[in-house]
């Protein structure tokens, strides 16, 4: 049976990172219109109830619906060690990531710490992600298992690291990365609303010869995305440079073995050279803004406001645990802060873009997901604009959706969530 849903509705119809705020629609009695796990109408409240009386009501009242949140870069095997004192990147890596990652060999911890990760990101209204797991393919197994329970669109990969940076115990080989890659590409990909990704860590974890045979896998699976790390941290690029010296750069060092195409996806992209600016773009790959993460292990300031003028196609993210929120809230607050640093204040209109439609281009599924329109996925999020006195105070002010929806943004957290609908099924909220 359909299920109408009626609230304050937000949707898109164009960029309005191209086109200012006028891209986004809003209605204040509106409603989203779902059957068969699709979105079959968008309209105003009192026309869909007119067109369709058989429809079950959900008055989600000034509550505002949108699609769901979309994070296109996540480590969901760090769920246990997010927010971990004191370290950059190659010391955080050893100290923290590396000793929790081994534990993933064990499909029940796999198990548990997915399915925490599942509860606490569509808690957050965090409808689809795009995850790392570890190099044990149980992680895998227990990562699609979880989505597939619950009904997501999700993406992951095994995560690929077979040089001796990494510690015993948590690397594969060229030939074993490429087969249990294959493997479970072969399994997941495509079944449900799964997608397999191709992922290698980093270069600095990777031998030529293991990004080599990615990449082969990579070019005989084009449908897959393939997702890693560039440019993130200074200190890294010059690890980079000593393990690759023939490479012209960071980007070199993926593209020299079949590693960089539309369906690339580069988590940071912080300290980019203009050659790399100009071949991402050219082959429009996608750059992931993971903004409390480089913050938190103080990676530097993503270029915003020059990268999306280039036209580069942009998503957000957690990074999760490197980042330090499950929140995409918090993810577009602390977005919003990075560009007021280098003197650009991104428009409310454009955060809740990059948190939904912007994120699900970069995966190359904006046409099914992040935006409500007729024929897309029903993965829909009810949202409180008045989820604590705080915010209630100051959205109590406000003239207009913009101001209203700003205070969320920037002090909202899963509070503000109210209700959560993934594949048009409304799911349960964790307490
Ligand atoms: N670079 C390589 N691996 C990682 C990781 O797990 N997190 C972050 N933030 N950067 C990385
Ligand atoms: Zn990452």
């Amino acid at each position: 049976m359909a299920e109408l849903i009626l609230g304050q509705v937000l949707r898109y119809e164009g960029n309005p990172m191209e086109e200012g705020a006028d891209a986004a629609r809003h209605s204040a009695r509106g409603g989203v219109l779902v059957e068969g796990g699709l979105i079959r109408a968008v309209g105003e409240a009192d026309d869909l109830r007119r067109a369709h009386p058989q429809a079950r009501v959900t008055d989600c009242g000034t509550h505002l619906l949108s699609a769901g949140f979309v994070d296109a870069h996540a480590h969901y095997p760090q769920t246990a060690i997010i927010a971990s004192w004191g370290k950059r990147l190659i010391d955080w890596l050893n100290a923290y990531t590396f000793p929790e990652e081994m534990r993933f060999s064990d499909p029940a911890h796999a198990a548990e710490i997915a399915g925490r990760y599942f509860d606490l990101t569509l808690s957050n209204g965090t409808t689809t992600v795009c995850s790392y797991c570890t190099i044990h393919p149980e992680s895998v197994e227990a990562f699609f298992a979880e989505a597939r329970a619950r009904g997501l669109r999700a993406f992951a990969g095994k995560t690929c690291m077979d040089r001796d940076t990494a510690p015993e115990g948590l690397r594969d080989s060229a030939q074993s990365a490429h087969d249990d890659s294959k493997r479970l590409l072969e399994r997941w990909h495509g079944v449900d609303r799964l997608s397999y990704v191709i992922t290698p860590r980093f270069s600095p974890t990777s031998t030529p010869e293991q990004l080599a045979a990615l990449g082969a896998l990579w070019a005989e699976n084009p449908s897959c995305l393939m997702q890693t790390h560039l440019s993130e941290q200074t200190d890294e690029i010059a690890w980079v440079k000593s393990l690759y010296p023939q490479a012209r750069d960071y980007l070199d060092t993926y593209e020299a073995h079949g590693l960089l195409g539309p369906g690339a996806l580069f988590g940071h992209a912080i300290h980019l050279e203009p050659r790399e600016r100009d071949r991402l773009k050219e082959v429009d790959a996608s750059l992931i803004h993971c903004p409390t993460s480089n913050t938190f292990i103080g990676s530097g300031l993503f270029d915003m406001d020059g990268l999306s003028r280039e036209g580069h196609r942009i998503g957000l993210a957690t990074d999760t645990g490197g980042g330090s929120s499950f929140s995409m809230l918090r993810t577009m607050a602390a977005a919003y802060e990075v560009a007021q640093l280098r003197h650009r204040a991104l428009h409310p209109a454009e955060l809740w873009w990059l948190a939904t439609q912007g994120s699900a281009r970069a995966l190359r599924a904006g046409d099914r997901i992040g935006n409500l329109a007729p024929g897309m996925e029903a993965d829909i999020i009810a949202v409180d604009l008045a989820s604590t006195p705080a915010i209630a105070q100051r959205a109590g002010r406000a003239g207009d959706l913009w101001e209203a929806l700003f205070p969320t943004i920037m002090m909202g957290d899963d509070r503000a969530v109210a209700a959560v609908w993934a594949g048009g099924r409304r799911l349960e909220q964790p307490a």
